[in-house]
């Protein structure tokens, strides 16, 4: 008899590649960034259907200010367009979108556009959305210790973890990245501490169902030991 497999309840992807994609078409940068959100609503649709709980993405990190700055702006406006012309859809797929990340040094437009859609979004319920914006992990362990720090609270594990800006969610179960780079460049250094990591040579706005099923069934090939034995976790 085949046994259902459990979907992952987090999923997490570093949605890497969009410039590379674009480049061998010989289209700028921000073609590929745009393709990229194209990519994303599909993944996003697709991980509802699977019935994944929640998803979490890096769409912009600490260090991506350092790019030229006319992506970097298009980066912005390319967010701002995508929040209006997005929520609609999330809001009929059931989608509720959190945004991660440090807001100060964002634009007062693009800091209300994060607020609003989180509004608009928050009494959906079929699957968390989490898009990491001007995040880095080492900025959200730091913005975790600081805020125990001025309340004069102890740092433990715990406490840290309740501080975190991923603290509505479990950590993930799998982290895919995509473009074929092997590393997390900053992303969940916290949160992937037992996480499963797939990485694809997809390029983000190719990553489509049929990758995403591949990733899936990877995580479900491995045996999650969380430091004991295989013959403990058999057991
Ligand atoms: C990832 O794609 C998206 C962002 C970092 C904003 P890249 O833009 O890093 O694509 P490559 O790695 O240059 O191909
Ligand atoms: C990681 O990709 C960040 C995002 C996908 C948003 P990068 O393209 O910035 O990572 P590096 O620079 O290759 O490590
Ligand atoms: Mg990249």
């Amino acid at each position: 008899m085949a046994v259902a497999l459990v979907p992952p309840r987090h999923v997490a992807i570093v949605m890497d590649g969009n410039g590379r994609w674009a480049q061998r078409r010989f289209l700028p940068r921000l073609a590929g960034h745009k393709q990229g959100v194209e990519s994303l609503r599909r993944c996003v649709q697709a991980c509802a259907q699977r019935g994944i709980g929640v998803l979490t993405v890096f769409a912009f990190s600490s260090e991506n200010w350092n790019r030229p700055q006319d992506e970097v702006s298009g980066l912005m406006e390319l967010l701002a367009k995508a929040l209006t012309r997005e929520v609609p859809q999330l809001c009929k797929d059931g989608v509720r979108l959190h945004f991660v990340g440090e807001r100060t040094g964002l634009s007062d437009k693009v800091r209300e556009g994060l607020a609003q859609a989180e509004r608009e979004t928050a009494h959906n319920s079929r699957l968390v959305l989490n898009v990491c914006f001007n995040y880095g992990g080492r900025w959200d362990i730091a913005q975790a210790a600081a805020q125990l720090a001025a309340r004069g609270e102890a740092i433990t594990e715990a406490s840290l973890d309740r501080a975190m800006a991923l603290s509505h969610v479990p950590d993930p179960d799998l982290l895919i990245r995509t473009g074929g780079e092997m590393r997390l460049s900053n992303f969940l250094l916290w949160q992937a501490a037992y996480s499963e990591l797939v990485f694809s040579d997809r390029l983000w706005p190719e990553f489509d169902e049929a990758a995403l099923d591949e990733a899936i069934a990877a995580f479900h090939a491995r045996e999650r030991r969380f430091g004991k034995t295989s013959e403990q976790v058999k057991a």
